[in-house]
């Protein structure tokens, strides 16, 4: 994995290894390489180059500040779903007129922030929607740019829960509704058409998919188009799959080529909402074997990482590679990585081969930089892990490790 890498039997990360990090700022750890996540921001930057397009990070993947600021400064916006995002990618430096604003339920107030910050667009999900965005904006005086998300009812081939293309899903407008809010859309007064969206689902790891859904968004274009309304952008959404076990996704490069051939004449920029596939094998979540339990089932390696710090495993079933953080000889064992979290579920690995372990040991819960700090928790009371990025020989605290203060924050005893 790109800046994830052994010397002997030690695992580094770039030129700093895992076990002095761990030394000084404990485990668990998330730690992240600045240069696998520049390395892949650029590879869509170049698959890309040449035509007008915004690489709009879907920030829910890893909303860290520096990240966002790193991934800014080379020219990213964000893909935002909340207020909360907003604030975070706005107080990141990532410019206003990059940002695009998606999820089904915007609040009047989260509309009300995002029209005063004077953000690229809207990712309008429903028809209400539209005629509160209208309202909103015009109370403001102002007109909100907006692309209809539309669903393109395409199968992603992935997790039912993150799949949003189809038409049982809660996401986007159906594509025998789009033209009618489209013709909406054009005669309500707070609002300007700018473009149009779709994303049909997350770690995509089949380029049909990604076809099928882009053949029919080019084709709503065009039908845009013949009832005069033009759009200048073109948001085709992240979902890109990365390698977790032995996936082969397409590259940017394969998704920019089937992109790009089918936009001729149609005159429009190209927004990507990328995540997953900019952060997810960029980092790792570091923990300590604390015990072995053997029962006459199975043997348990518990650890000191739970579901309350990556519930990827837990919630979807999801595969995490695991690397120990120093080799050692001899023979592994099947078993569960687990954490301390009290619940059946709480687990990182199931029924899988896993290396030598000895009490003590670190282990390297690999790709775990997309949808894992982000979706943490202070569940059973555990303060969330520090995140490190490591930028060559150095490593930083890009946020630091949860104390028991920050678990009571907020509340008190009337
Ligand atoms: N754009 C929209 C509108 C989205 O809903 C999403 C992800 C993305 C972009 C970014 O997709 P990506 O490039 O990361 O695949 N927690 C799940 C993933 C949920 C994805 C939600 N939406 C996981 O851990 O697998």
């Amino acid at each position: 994995m790109n800046g994830f890498d052994y010397r002997g039997n030690e695992l580094f990360v770039e030129n700093v290894p895992v076990k002095k990090i761990v030394e000084s700022m404990g485990s668990p750890v998330y730690i992240y390489s600045e240069k696998a996540l520049r390395d892949s921001l650029s590879a869509y930057q170049e698959a890309f180059s040449g035509h007008r397009t915004i690489i709009a990070y879907a920030m829910k993947a890893n909303g860290n500040l520096k990240i966002l600021s790193l991934l800014g400064k080379m020219g990213a916006g964000a893909d935002v779903v909340s207020g909360g995002e907003l604030f975070r990618a706005r107080t990141a430096g990532i410019p206003v007129e990059k940002i695009v604003f998606a999820g089904v339920g915007k609040t009047d107030v989260e509309m009300r922030e995002a029209l005063d910050a004077g953000i690229l667009m809207f990712n309008i999900e429903s028809s209400m929607e539209l005629e509160r965005l209208s309202r909103v904006a015009v109370s403001m005086g102002k007109t909100a740019p907006v692309a209809l998300r539309v669903n393109p009812d395409v199968d992603p081939k992935t997790h039912p829960y993150i799949s949003t293309g189809l038409k049982k899903s809660k996401f986007g407008i159906p594509m025998d509704q789009a033209l009618e809010e489209y013709k909406k859309a054009a005669r309500l007064p707070g609002i300007r058409i700018v473009g149009i969206h779709q994303h049909i689902g997350s770690q995509l790891t089949e380029i049909s998919p990604f076809r099928d859904a882009f053949d029919r968004m080019v084709a709503f274009a065009r039908l845009l188009k013949e009832n005069g309304i033009g759009v200048s952008w073109m948001d085709l959404g992240g979902g890109l799959g990365i390698r977790y076990d032995n996936e082969k996704p397409p590259t940017p490069k394969e998704i920019s080529h089937e992109i790009l051939s089918r936009m001729k004449g149609l005159d429009a920029g190209v927004i990507l909402e990328p995540g997953r596939s900019i952060v997810g094998n960029a980092g790792m979540l570091v923990t300590r074997v604390q015990y072995l339990k053997e029962t006459a089932v199975k043997m348990f390696y518990i650890a000191d990482a739970g579901m309350n710090d990556l519930i990827r495993p837990s919630l979807y079933g999801a595969f995490h590679d695991l690397w120990p953080v120093e080799k050692r000889s001899g023979k592994g064992r099947k078993g569960d990585l687990v954490g301390p979290v009290c619940e059946t579920g709480d687990f990182l690995v199931q029924d899988r081969e896993l290396p030598p372990v000895e009490p003590g040991d670190l282990l390297a819960v690999m790709s775990a930089g997309a949808y894992g700090f982000a979706m943490a928790s202070n569940y059973n009371a555990r303060p969330r892990p520090a995140e490190i990025l490591v930028s060559g020989d150095r490593f930083s605290v890009i946020r630091a490790r949860e104390t028991y203060q920050d678990l009571i924050r907020g509340e008190g005893i009337v």
